[in-house]
């Protein structure tokens, strides 16, 4: 994979600070963000939203005419310092607010505030107004302070940082609360892939909501690769215990032949026992290849005529032909001859070696599948060991110290699902069992993909 930073056709990278890495790499930092963004986009509208209504509820026209009221009224009694001072007291005490009188030199001439008030110059009023003689002489400046609410922009400012302040603390823990799922959920993969498959996503914190659901979809793909590797670990363990007894005897039997006290005689036995040995190895290492095709999902798909898949697999196993009991017409199925030849090549060394020999392989159609089966003549499977003899390494009664590893009807079982078909056994009412799988007639099993062109 291409490195984002190395040199290359097209456009350069886009060069971004550290600190917007920082805030943009966790899922956390980029939510609050995200908040933080909304909130300062939510204050501007709503400042904007306040101005706009400010200006249209017709307060500044009732402002300025409160001023030019009290200016006129100032003027009035400005000549008079008996009646400023008496008009100052009326305001002040009817309307709750401080008054100071300046000249027009801006000097102070007057201070008043409601009775219980104590004086003081007004530095910030709610209301100024020059009063002006008639013939447009200032006279001096009135001005107006609210005593009740002294609320000045610095204590305006003060309470919006607090709530800013609030409403982002809260913004940071909503980010942290909605992240943390993931952080859990990215800690349990990679525990998995460190090879912890034990490691489980916990439910209970996740729920029902979206995170649930991957929790839940981690934990059974976690449990499922558990099981194949454990199921791959049986394997290889069975598989390594199987070929180490054969090839002891095969060198057993080599030194036997090699020996120089043995006659032509022990030495053609000798070697004719490396033989049945050595099919017996090529049986195992042809089931694990075959079962290892279908792991791979390689299988290859062809016409094939099950009646002549069937005489061929009796010759292979060396069984008289005459065991062949098919209908004369062809019948026609789609599937991987190596790995039905690998099944039936199963059945029939089952029957050879559990069971006293094959008496008939029998191929009919049955609606829109083909039945391949191979009845014997052995004392039949025992009815408690029927529902586990398609498990893997499962061994009955009847393989006794044989060699075997217990996967040659499994494997059975796995062709004969990846050919849309099924497995079975039972036990015939004159003596012996029927093992037999099927095949659909034009196979097209889902999920499995074919190698066919
Ligand atoms: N025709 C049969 N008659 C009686 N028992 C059978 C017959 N076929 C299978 N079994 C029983 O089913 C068991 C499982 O068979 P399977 O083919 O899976 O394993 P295996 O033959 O013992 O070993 P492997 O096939 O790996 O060499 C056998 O051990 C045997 O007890
Ligand atoms: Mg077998």
């Amino acid at each position: 994979m291409r490195d984002s930073t190395d040199d290359g056709c097209g456009p350069p990278p886009r060069r971004r600070s550290a600190v917007w890495w920082f805030l943009a790499s966790r899922l956390q930092r980029r939510l609050f963000l995200a908040f933080s963004a909304v909130i300062v986009v939510t204050g501007l509208v709503a400042s904007l939203v306040t101005g706009v209504l400010s200006e249209q509820s017709n307060w500044r026209p009732r402002r300025t005419r409160m001023e030019h009221f009290a200016g006129a009224r100032f003027a009035e009694a400005w000549a008079t310092p008996e009646a400023r001072l008496r008009l100052a007291a009326v305001v002040a005490n009817d309307l709750r607010l401080r008054v100071e009188l300046r000249d027009s030199a801006e000097r102070p001439l007057l201070l008043q505030a409601p009775e219980g008030v104590a004086t003081a110059p007004c530095e910030r009023p709610t209301l100024r107004t020059r009063v002006v003689d008639a013939r447009g002489v200032t006279l001096g400046e009135a001005r107006f302070c609210d005593v009740d609410h002294p609320w000045g922009p610095g204590r305006t400012a003060l309470l919006l940082l607090a709530v800013i302040g609030v409403i982002w603390k809260m913004a940071g823990g909503i980010a942290r609360r909605m992240a943390r799922p993931l952080d859990d959920l990215v800690t349990v993969v990679r525990d998995i892939g460190e090879g912890r498959l034990d490691r489980r996503a916990r439910l209970q914190t996740h729920g029902h909501s979206e995170f649930g659901l991957l929790a839940r979809v981690i934990n059974d793909m976690a449990a499922r690769i558990e099981a194949q590797v454990a199921a791959q670990r049986e394997l290889l363990a069975a598989v390594s215990h199987e070929l180490r007894s054969p090839l002891a005897r095969v060198r057993f039997l080599l030194e036997t032949a090699r020996s120089e006290e043995a006659d032509v005689s022990a030495r053609v036995a000798a070697i004719s026992e490396v033989e049945d040995e050595l099919v017996g190895i090529d049986a195992l290492v042809g089931d694990l290849l075959a079962s290892s095709r279908m792991d791979f999902h390689a299988i290859q798909r062809i016409g094939l005529d099950a009646t002549d898949l069937a005489g061929r697999a009796l010759t292979k196993a060396g069984v008289d032909l005459a065991a062949l009991d098919a209908p004369d017409e062809a019948l026609p199925i789609v599937g991987d001859a190596t790995l039905l030849m690998t099944a039936l090549g199963n059945l029939l060394g089952n029957a050879e070696r559990h069971a006293a020999g094959v008496r008939a392989l029998r191929v009919r159609r049955d609606s829109a599948t083909v039945r391949f089966e191979v009845d014997d003549h052995g004392a039949g499977i025992p009815e408690d060991e029927i529902p586990h003899i398609f498990e893997p390494f499962y061994r009955g009664s009847a393989a006794g110290r044989r060699a075997g590893a217990g996967l040659g009807l499994a494997l059975v079982q796995r062709i004969a699902a990846s050919h849309s078909g099924k497995a079975w056994a039972a036990n015939l009412p004159g003596g012996g069992a029927c093992v037999g799988f099927s095949v659909a007639c034009e196979s097209a099993t889902p999920g499995v993909v074919s190698a066919d062109p």
